[in-house]
């Protein structure tokens, strides 16, 4: 995959962005908001009262200023996705200071991990911030400390309305909900296809709701194939290929989202919604490790089995680049990295039915 990046059409600035971290000319879009669970959390649930963390080591090891509560050993998609937009890194809404708030544009990120779709899930692991509650801290930035930045309403209409908002969530709402019935009851009393209804109906209206504060160009994730992750297959004592008896349940609501995604797109003016094929390209991704450069899809770290992550303080693997899972259900940054560089300049194997270019440059 890595050889057919089409780098010939790379502006001279995106390269510049990318490898030095800087460039004098402006952003490819002003801002980055960022909504999800674990995947692209950058550091919120540092500041709740949860055992879904990952603010220490051996997580970030390969991230500049070490753990910082990122669910991987570097950088997470949404930190691809800034580098290649020329942007600052989302900071955690929770990090910050009131000053900071109000003086950040270049976008922020509300992502939590152990967060999903509904609001119960994830709750018997401890506090997260459901979608619902991003939203709620989004309206907040909208309302209360954005607009100290521009002169008038229709500054930040416009603002809003070139901004990427990133949204990567779901897998919870099956990994810690629906696949838990000691913990949650969902699953006695809905159908797999009834779930997969409930959970496309509810991110329908919170992706409105996103859109009706001011959004207007989203990219939207579906669901990884969760089956293949280190800790279904060891779970089910799975030694070879993926548990596709969950890669089913969230494949329903993965065809729920497409459609929905597409009737959004139709509905809601001057919106546009791209699809990260998440679950296509992790599946080929698992099935062809090699393909992609990798060697292993066992955990780079030892990992608790009861909580999926790192044991704290542990020697992680060596070379961090050919593993596809960081710990039992996180990818690796190297993982991050692929997707991201796809889904930015790839084919629609990445990202639908446009890259995140092509989504920069729509008017
Ligand atoms: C944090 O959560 C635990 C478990 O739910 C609870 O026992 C504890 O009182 C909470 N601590 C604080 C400071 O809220
Ligand atoms: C997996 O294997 C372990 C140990 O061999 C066994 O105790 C457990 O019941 C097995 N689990 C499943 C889901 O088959
Ligand atoms: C694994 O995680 C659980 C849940 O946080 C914790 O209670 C347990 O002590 C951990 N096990 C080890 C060996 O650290």
């Amino acid at each position: 995959m890595a050889k057919t990046f089409p780098i010939s059409q790379l502006s001279f600035c995106l390269l510049f962005h990318f490898f030095l971290g800087k460039c004098s000319s402006s952003p490819l879009a002003p801002a980055l908001y960022v909504f999800g669970d674990s995947l692209v959390d950058s550091g919120n649930n540092d500041f709740l009262n949860t055992s879904s963390k990952a603010n220490y080591s051996p997580y970030g090891i390969d991230f500049p200023s070490g753990p910082t509560g990122r669910f991987t050993n570097g950088k997470t998609f949404a930190d691809f996705l800034a580098k290649y937009l020329g942007l600052p890194f989302a900071p955690p809404f929770l990090g910050l200071s009131e000053d900071q708030k109000s003086e950040t544009i270049t976008g922020m990120n509300y992502a939590s991990g152990s967060a999903g779709i509904l609001r119960k899930t994830g709750s018997a692991i401890g506090m997260n911030l459901a979608l619902e509650r991003q939203i709620e801290l989004f309206q907040d930035t909208v309302k209360n400390y954005l607009p100290k930045n521009f002169k008038a309403k229709n500054e930040l209409l416009q603002y809003l309305s070139k901004s990427i908002f990133v949204v990567d969530i779901g897998s919870n709402d099956y990994l810690n909900n629906y696949l838990q019935p000691a913990h949650y009851t969902s699953n006695q009393l809905y159908s797999p296809v009834q779930f997969a209804g409930i959970l496309v109906k509810k991110f329908k209206e919170s992706l409105q709701d996103i859109y009706s504060l001011g959004a207007r160009k989203f990219l939207v994730f579906n669901i990884a194939p969760i089956g293949c992750t280190p800790a279904l297959l060891s779970s089910e004592n799975i030694t070879s290929g993926c548990a596709e008896d969950a890669n089913q349940l969230v494949s329903l609501y993965n065809e729920g989202l497409a459609e929905m995604l597409q009737d959004l797109s139709t509905c809601l003016q001057g919106s546009t919604f791209v699809q990260a094929e998440f679950y296509a390209s992790s599946y080929d991704l698992n099935q062809n490790p090699y393909k992609y450069g990798f060697t292993s899809r066992s955990p780079c770290c030892s990992v608790n089995a009861s909580t999926a992550q790192c044991y704290p303080d542990v020697q992680p693997c060596q070379d961090r680049t050919t593993h596809v899972y960081w710990d039992a259900v996180h990818p690796s940054q190297q993982s991050n990295f692929l997707f991201a560089t796809g889904c930015f300049l790839g084919s629609s194997q990445y990202c639908t039915p446009l890259n995140i270019l092509q989504l920069t440059q729509k008017q």
